[in-house]
């Protein structure tokens, strides 16, 4: 019997080209082998956010050169591969047809078999590359295009109870980014600005927090960050709206997150409370510091990605490829990449004008 299980993981979802190789072992042990993400920020950044048709051919130029590194530093030969996984979904359709393919004709050459992958599960299954987790638990998916609350019940099995109405969390983080001259993506050096200021001198709005259940809304605090912005003289006062945005996203984030402990508990009593904050986002320490907290006071245990994993990466793609192959879910070359895949795609779409909350 073979010991090893050997899976090649393809992203390219967005601006971010990346291939890993990861391997689980007898004893359910999962160790990455490689994980080599090649980030596009330069190619996009005068354009101050993604450009899909320069996302698209810097993933071609890139991906063989990525996969043949994947391989080198993983020392595995790549007839060992037990099957390929890669994202197909979502994502920018162009960006989306390079990994796909790529990945399909590896699995063709291979012999091996072809696993399409919805990128917000890679993000949802991502702790799982160095944490024991059990089904069910809460998640917080906080990425640059996705806010969501859900319940995993299981590999692919997700009840959504929360999402944002309007901008994701890293979306109003960009954002608030661009509008005090930081260049794209923003998001991190905003958590170096909020450091050296003061997060109360700006009060800044906290739209539908008493409403809506475990839903968000953060298109109102952008509108407030633009118009503070505009009389913006001085640094110290970039430095204070970076902490004052901050500590408001984090209040926002934090109550939320306590309707949706709630909500979580009153399905699954009697089980484990685990709460997983994954996505670009729970990256940062400030909020990681401030969630770890809440789940202590109410009794959940939080866990999040290591830093590097938590944007993204090809690992946590070939995580969710790894548990496909083990119950034998593969699909065929016929798939094609969806831009849109919710994870659970029996929940109403709640963006735009007119939502009803
Ligand atoms: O998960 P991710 O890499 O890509 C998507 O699937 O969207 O998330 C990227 C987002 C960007 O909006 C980026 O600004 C944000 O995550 N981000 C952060 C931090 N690091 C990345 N936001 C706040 N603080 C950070 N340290
Ligand atoms: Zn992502």
């Amino acid at each position: 019997m073979k010991k090893k299980t050997i899976i090649m993981g393809i992203e390219s979802s967005c601006d971010e080209t990346a291939v890993a190789i990861i391997e689980e072992n007898k004893d359910s042990k999962v160790k990455i082998l490689s994980n080599v993400v090649s980030s596009q920020i330069d190619v996009h950044k005068e354009f101050g956010g993604v450009v899909p048709e320069l996302a698209a051919r810097a993933h071609v130029e890139k991906i063989d050169f990525i996969t043949k590194k994947a391989i080198e530093e993983s020392n595995v030969k790549i007839e060992d591969i037990d099957a390929v996984a890669a994202t197909a979904g979502p994502g920018l359709i162009v960006c989306l047809s390079v990994g796909l393919s790529f990945a399909k004709t590896i699995s063709l050459s291979l012999k091996k078999p072809f696993i399409a992958v919805n990128h917000l599960e890679g993000h949802a299954l991502s702790p799982k590359l160095n944490s024991k987790i059990n089904y069910p638990y809460l998640l917080l998916l906080i990425s640059g295009g996705h806010s969501q609350f859900l319940c995993v019940q299981n590999l692919g099995k997700y009840k959504r109870l929360g999402t944002t109405i309007d901008d994701a969390v890293g979306e109003a983080y960009d954002k608030t980014a661009k509008l005090l001259g930081i260049e794209f993506p923003g998001g991190p050096q905003i958590e170096k600005y909020a450091k050296l200021g003061n997060k109360n001198s700006y009060k800044l709005p906290k739209p539908i927090i008493n409403k809506g259940g475990c839903n968000l809304s953060f298109a109102g605090l952008k509108t407030a960050v633009l118009k503070i912005s505009k009389n913006i003289k001085y640094k110290q006062e970039k430095y204070d709206l970076a902490a004052s945005f901050q500590k408001t996203i984090e209040d926002i984030l934090c109550t939320k997150t306590k309707v949706a402990f709630f909500e979580f508990k009153k399905k699954y009593t009697n089980k484990n409370n685990t709460f997983v904050i994954a996505g670009g986002v729970a990256s940062n320490k400030s909020l990681r510091k401030k969630l770890i907290n809440l789940s202590k006071e109410n009794n959940f245990d939080a866990i999040f990605p290591p830093i590097h994993l938590c944007s993204d990466n090809a690992a946590m793609i070939a995580m969710v490829g790894l548990e496909k192959y083990k119950i034998g879910l593969y699909d065929s070359f016929n798939f094609s990449p969806k831009p849109r895949w919710p994870l659970d795609e029996k929940a109403p779409f709640l963006k735009g004008a007119g939502v009803k909350l």
